[in-house]
């Protein structure tokens, strides 16, 4: 069974952070999105998988490389806008041929593999399978409807008032039929070929839709709350490992800390589930659970919890925790010395600051 990837688009609910990096790159417990897209379908036994990529394919690229580093073979499938998963799928249709094949969506992070998805559809005639899943709120997915028999009914694509609140989860798995299905729906409201309304015309062409509620967790990582809970759960997740080659001095640090190469922490407490990343400096601070330092990162008289920091950047002689923080690359967070004592600050546009 071939894969096929979906990493276009624009990412603009992750503002200022997708304004210089593809969204699907922003890691969580110190690991790209994409990368554990990659490696899920991978341990599947997915490995001839097409990558849809947009206009922020070269960095895309330029980390995925071959895909050799990450036992997969990788083909680049260019998409000039971003026109609906739907159009993603007839782009890919050289590369897919007639195999029947599983989508993922480059930004989704699931808990668990896919195995058994992919291997109750190999056992079966299904012409598709797809995962839902309960939410709370399900006005930004796709939302189905089942039967009493647990047939699928319909599904409709982020409605404003929804009938239930099974949301789908993006992981599809589907024959050849579906080429037909993308090239004969048209655009929606917001002028995207959606994969939901693809999928609504098998239904009710008379194809065998599968349905599978997943029971574990799963997070679409479209916006900062979505990635710090994603963190939080990859994080809870993580076998802790402690690099031989990293320098630990005078600090306190639970089982559930990872500590990556080269990463040196002296007068410290480090409460897991958390994990610091290559050469990050820790000194004097304290960083609590669910917290994920990414490599190249300094800390110096500080405390952080339940955060992302992404690389390069600091955060030095800060009076107040920082708390559900999303940082993003070369950030400097440090106290003002001298007068005023304001808050001083230089943001990027779209950037958020909450003050007590
Ligand atoms: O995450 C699950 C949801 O994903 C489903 O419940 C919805 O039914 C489905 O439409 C989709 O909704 P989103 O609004 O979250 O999709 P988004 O635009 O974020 O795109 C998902 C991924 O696909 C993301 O990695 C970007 C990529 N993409 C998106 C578009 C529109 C492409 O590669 N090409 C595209 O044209």
């Amino acid at each position: 069974m071939k894969g096929l990837i979906l990493s276009g688009g624009s990412g603009t609910r992750l503002r200022p952070l997708t304004y210089t990096r593809a969204k699907q790159l922003i890691p969580v417990a110190n690991k790209p999105i994409l990368f554990r897209v990659i490696e899920s379908l991978r341990d599947a036994g997915v490995t001839d998988i097409g990558v849809v990529i947009g206009a922020t394919g070269p960095e895309i690229r330029e980390a995925l490389g071959n895909g050799d580093h990450l036992d997969v073979r990788i083909t680049w499938i260019p998409q000039r806008s971003p026109d609906g998963l739907a159009h993603a799928v007839r782009i890919a249709h050289d590369f897919l041929g007639d195999q029947r094949f599983v989508m993922f969506l480059g930004d989704n992070v699931i808990e668990g593999g896919i195995g058994g998805l992919i291997e109750d559809f190999t056992a079966n005639d299904w012409n598709s399978q797809i995962v839902l899943k309960e939410v709370a709120d399900p006005r930004a997915y796709g939302v189905a409807t089942l039967r009493p028999d647990g047939s699928i009914e319909r599904l409709v694509e982020k409605p404003a008032h929804p009938p239930t609140n099974l949301a789908l989860v993006g992981i599809y798995m589907f024959d050849h039929h579906i080429h037909q299905a993308v090239r004969a729906i048209e655009p929606s409201a917001r002028g995207e070929l959606e994969i939901t309304d693809a999928i609504q015309w098998l239904i009710d062409a008379g194809f065998h839709v599968a349905p599978h509620v997943h029971e574990g967790w799963w997070i679409d990582t479209g916006k900062a709350t979505d990635m710090l809970e994603a963190n939080s759960h990859a994080l809870a997740e993580l076998s802790p490992v402690i690099a031989p080659d990293c320098a630990i001095e005078n600090s306190e640090i639970d089982s559930r800390v990872s500590v990556q190469a080269g990463a040196r922490i002296r007068n410290s407490v480090l409460r897991g589930p958390s994990i610091v990343g290559c050469n990050t400096v820790i000194e004097n601070s304290f960083i609590g659970p669910f917290t994920s330092i990414y490599h190249d990162v300094c800390v110096r008289n500080a405390e952080i919890e339940r955060s992302i920091i992404l690389e390069h950047s600091s955060v030095c002689d800060i009076a107040a925790r920082l708390q559900d923080a999303l940082v993003g690359r070369h950030v400097s967070v440090r106290r003002a010395v001298g007068k005023p004592q304001a808050l001083r600050m230089n943001l990027g546009d779209h950037s958020s600051v909450w003050i007590p």
